[in-house]
């Protein structure tokens, strides 16, 4: 009887189009998914804390992979691959989820061992590739139950010549604790400046009371007469689950000094808990094979931006607020990158662009902010938004009890402090890397 009962439900499946009965196995179905989608992270020394690799392992969270891919939440891709589609991006597709369900659901079975897929050669100690020269960031020792810190950090090098990097990629060591990492580079003339690796390595912003000009005194950085070397902004960035994004031969990329400094301007440590903490991070260098042609640029939007936040970042407790930002563009421009930025109050995002004719370019909507998942999303082809276009970030945020990631219970009200970067602040930020516009950058592919 009861044999027959499910002879039958085989029938009505079969019937429903989804007769595929072959059980789902490990090596066979399993692997292949995880090895393509998960394992980047979910592997010994990825930024997640287990590992999906082996058997033995993918079975002990079998349930919970397919709810987390169910409800989307893994792979981490807060951009809604709807409205854009980006570079890298990981968005698993409705069968990739049923395999993990049935996986789950019927036992989790091994399969023949010869079908097991080799593990992709994940290249050790960077994300995108073998380093030409890799610079230790000074170790720092956060102790149990410290709050959150935020660190000017002084990373000098120097080299044989002059010479260009494609990529500079920072590292976390401890990827639970490095919140994230602001990099400028101090570039000294090669005479100016007799030991780069002289004065202090790291600033506490919080705890030392001083102004940002002493700081960098602290830290040994004026010209060796007191005058001040150049700054370069932004060379090297993290956030959680980002990664350096190296962009196609003769685009972006930096001039290298044989002298400098990368001033992390500020590293965020997050609070730490029972234990202390040892983080050694890293700066990774891939030199450039030809000069940069066309070097990047970039402007922001909202908080620090080019445009205000309107109508400001004062959020009520127990309300929800909409703000904006709006910015018109007097060139035309090709972007290459955008970057959306909130924080824990953070609940929707959308940028877009209205051009003089009156058309919509979608730039990037996310529909359920993650403060733990803020990429710098890369278009697979340049997108040009012609002059006099309005350039729209539109944030709402949720300053009440229903959000889970509210830091204050019971809520409170929250702003952005002038541009304070803590994370129980609030920032509005639409960060955009652009080049000006050339004829054919439209069709130029940035994978
Ligand atoms: C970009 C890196 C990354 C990728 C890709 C990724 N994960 Fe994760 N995953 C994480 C991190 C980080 C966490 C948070 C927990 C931690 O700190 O380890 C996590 C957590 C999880 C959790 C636990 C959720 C919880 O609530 O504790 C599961 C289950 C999981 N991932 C499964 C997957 C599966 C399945 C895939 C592929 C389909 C995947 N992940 C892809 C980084 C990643």
């Amino acid at each position: 009887m009861r044999k027959l009962m499910l002879a039958g439900v085989a029938m009505l499946l079969a019937a429903c189009g989804n007769g595929d009965r072959e059980t789902v196995t490990f090596t066979e179905q399993v692997a292949p998914l995880l090895y393509k989608n998960c394992t980047g992270c979910h592997r010994p020394g990825g930024s997640a804390h287990f590992s999906l690799v082996t058997w033995e392992e993918a079975k002990k969270y079998a349930k919970a992979n397919a709810y987390v891919t169910r409800q989307r939440i893994m792979p981490p891709w807060p951009a809604d691959p709807h409205y854009t589609s980006f570079v890298g991006q990981r968005v698993l597709d409705e069968k990739d989820i049923e395999i993990l369900e049935r996986w789950a659901a019927n036992g989790t079975p091994m399969g023949p061992e010869d079908k097991l897929p080799k593990l992709p050669d994940y290249p050790i100690g960077s994300e995108t590739g073998t380093p030409d020269m890799r610079i230790p960031v000074p170790p720092f020792r956060l102790p149990a139950n410290s709050p959150d810190r935020f660190l000017l950090v002084k990373v000098p090098f120097e080299l044989p010549n002059d010479t260009f990097a494609a990529l500079i990629e920072f590292m976390p060591g401890r990827s639970n604790v490095v919140h994230h990492v602001n990099g400028d580079m101090v570039r000294y003339a090669y005479e100016q400046k007799k030991d780069v690796y002289a004065g202090g390595q790291f600033v506490d912003m919080a705890r030392d009371t001083v102004g940002l000009k002493q700081a960098y005194e602290l830290l040994g950085l004026p010209n060796d007469d007191g005058s001040w070397p150049a700054l370069q902004k932004s060379v090297v960035n993290y956030l959680p689950g980002v990664f350096g994004q190296r962009y196609p031969e003769g685009i972006g990329g930096y001039r290298l000094p044989r002298k400098g400094v990368f001033l992390l301007n500020d590293l965020h440590y997050g609070f730490t808990k029972k234990d202390e903490v040892f983080d050694s991070s890293y700066i990774n260098i891939f030199f450039a094979k030809v000069p940069p042609q066309r070097p990047l640029q970039e402007f922001q939007l909202g908080t620090w931006g080019v445009a205000p936040v309107e109508p400001n970042l004062v959020i009520e407790a127990n309300t929800v607020k909409t703000v904006y930002s709006r910015y018109t563009i007097p060139a035309d421009i090709s972007i290459l990158t955008v970057n959306p930025h909130m924080h824990l109050l953070g609940k929707r995002f959308k940028g877009y662009a209205l051009t003089p004719a009156g058309d919509t370019i979608r730039l990037v909507s996310i529909p359920k902010w993650d403060f733990n998942w803020q990429y710098f999303y890369t278009f697979k082809k340049m997108v040009r938004v012609p002059a006099g276009s309005t350039i729209v970030a539109e944030g709402v945020y949720d300053n009440t009890r229903q959000n889970p990631n509210n830091p204050f219970s019971p809520p409170q009200e929250v702003s952005d402090k002038n541009g304070s970067m803590k994370a129980t602040d609030e920032m509005f930020q639409f960060i955009i890397s652009y080049l000006p516009y050339q004829p054919g950058d439209e069709s130029f592919s940035l994978e």
